[in-house]
C-alpha cells in the first residue's frame, strides 16, 4: 500500500511517501481500505518530535482518523461486514490513517451513515470526537450558559460552537477578522478579532471556557470565567494549565475512543445540529504541503486527503 511516513521519532523529520506491506487483521480487527483520512494539528507535532508521545516501531505512519470501505475482518469481528462504509479514529498511542490501509479494532469504528461522504467524515471524526468529550462529556455544558471557544475557525472549535449552541449554549469566540463570516454562519453569538482586541478585556462572567489555541491564550482564559467557571485545554499537552485563581477548575479532557461518539458525530451532522467544516482537499503524496499549511495554524476547517 501507499502510505506517508517518518523513519523515526524525536526531531524533526521529512515525510516519506512510498510503499509499505498491506496490513492484515488480528482476531477483534478490520482491515479498512481508506478513502480519506485527515490533518490534525498533532500530525505536524509528531512529525516534529514535538508529540508528547513514543514510537516504537518505524517506518511509523502518520495520521489518526479516516473514512472507508471494510476489506477484511478478523477472528471474531461479527458486527462490521466486508464492503460496510466505516470512518473511525486510531486508538490512543496509535496512528496510521495517511495510507490506503489500516487495521483498526473493530469495537473503535463506527458505520458511516447520515449521508455523509467519505471526505465528510474524516473531516468529522478526531474533531468532533474531541468536541463532543470536551464540551458535553467534561464541561458538562448546560442550556443558558455561556462559552468562550478559543481558536474559532479551527476544525475541534467549529464543531464545539455548532455543538454548543445545539445545547442551547450563548457562544463567545476568537477568530481573524477573515474568518468572522464564517463563524457567524455556524452560530457563534459574539466573535473576538484577537489581533484587534484582547479577549479577556471583552469576554467576561463565562460559565466555561474551551481553548484549542495553547500557550499564552490558554493560561489567560482563566481571566474570563465566572466564580465556579471551569475552563478545558486541548493545546497545552497532557495537563490543563494550573489556575491563578482559586474559585475555578482547569480541566484536560480524556479523548477516549470508541463506536458510541462517533455515532454521535453522525446523528448530529444528521439532524442539522453540527455541518461539515470547509475542507481543503490534498493527496497523499501531497502531505509536506497539507502540514506546511496545519502547521502555519492560520487556516479554516479542515485538511483532508483522498487517498483513492
Ligand atoms: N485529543 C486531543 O487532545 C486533540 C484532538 C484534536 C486536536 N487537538 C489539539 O487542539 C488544537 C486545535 O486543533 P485544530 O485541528 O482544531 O485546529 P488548529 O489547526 O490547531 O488551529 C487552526 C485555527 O487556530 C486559529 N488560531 C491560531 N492562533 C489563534 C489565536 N491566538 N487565537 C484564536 N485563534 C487562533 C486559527 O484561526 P485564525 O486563522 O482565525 O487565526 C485557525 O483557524 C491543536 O493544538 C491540536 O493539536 C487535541
Amino acid at each position: 500500500m501507499k502510505a506517508v511516513y517518518i523513519e523515526r521519532h524525536g526531531g524533526p523529520e521529512v515525510l516519506q511517501f512510498g510503499e509499505l506491506p498491506d496490513p492484515s487483521a488480528a482476531p477483534g480487527e478490520v482491515v479498512v481500505d481508506i478513502v480519506a483520512a485527515s490533518v490534525n494539528g498533532a500530525d505536524w507535532k509528531v512529525r516534529e518530535g514535538k508529540a508528547n508521545q513514543a514510537f516504537d516501531r518505524f517506518p511509523h505512519v502518520l495520521g489518526r482518523d479516516f473514512s472507508g470501505v471494510v476489506a477484511a475482518a478478523g477472528e471474531g469481528v461479527r458486527d462490521l461486514r466486508i464492503g460496510e462504509d466505516v470512518f473511525g479514529v486510531c486508538d490512543v498511542g496509535q496512528e496510521g490513517a495517511y495510507a490506503e490501509k489500516i487495521a483498526i479494532k473493530a469495537a473503535i469504528v463506527a458505520r458511516k451513515t447520515g449521508g455523509l461522504s467519505h471526505i465528510d467524515a474524516a473531516a468529522l471524526a478526531l474533531a468532533g470526537l474531541t468536541a463532543i468529550c470536551t464540551v458535553e462529556d467534561t464541561l458538562k455544558l448546560k442550556a443558558g450558559e455561556t462559552i468562550l471557544i478559543q481558536g474559532g475557525a479551527g476544525g475541534v472549535a467549529s464543531f464545539a460552537i455548532q455543538l454548543s449552541k445545539h445545547l442551547g449554549a450563548r457562544v463567545i469566540t476568537t477568530a481573524s477578522r477573515s474568518n468572522h463570516d464564517y463563524l457567524r454562519e455556524i452560530g457563534a453569538d459574539e466573535i473576538i478579532d484577537y489581533n484587534a482586541v484582547d479577549f479577556a478585556t471583552v469576554a467576561r462572567d463565562c460559565d466555561a471556557v474551551f481553548d484549542t489555541v495553547g500557550g499564552d491564550v490558554a493560561q489567560r482564559s482563566f481571566a474570563v470565567l465566572k466564580p465556579g467557571g471551569r475552563a478545558a485545554f486541548i493545546a497545552s499537552g497532557p495537563q490543563a494549565p494550573k489556575p491563578d485563581r482559586s474559585d475555578v477548575v482547569g480541566l484536560r479532557p480524556a479523548v477516549g475512543r470508541d463506536r458510541p461518539h462517533l455515532e454521535r458525530i453522525a446523528a448530529l451532522v444528521a439532524i442539522g445540529a453540527v455541518r461539515v467544516p470547509e475542507v481543503t482537499r490534498y493527496k497523499l503524496s501531497e502531505a509536506a504541503a497539507a502540514h506546511e499549511v496545519s502547521q502555519s495554524r492560520h487556516f479554516r476547517g479542515k485538511l483532508v486527503f483522498l487517498v483513492r
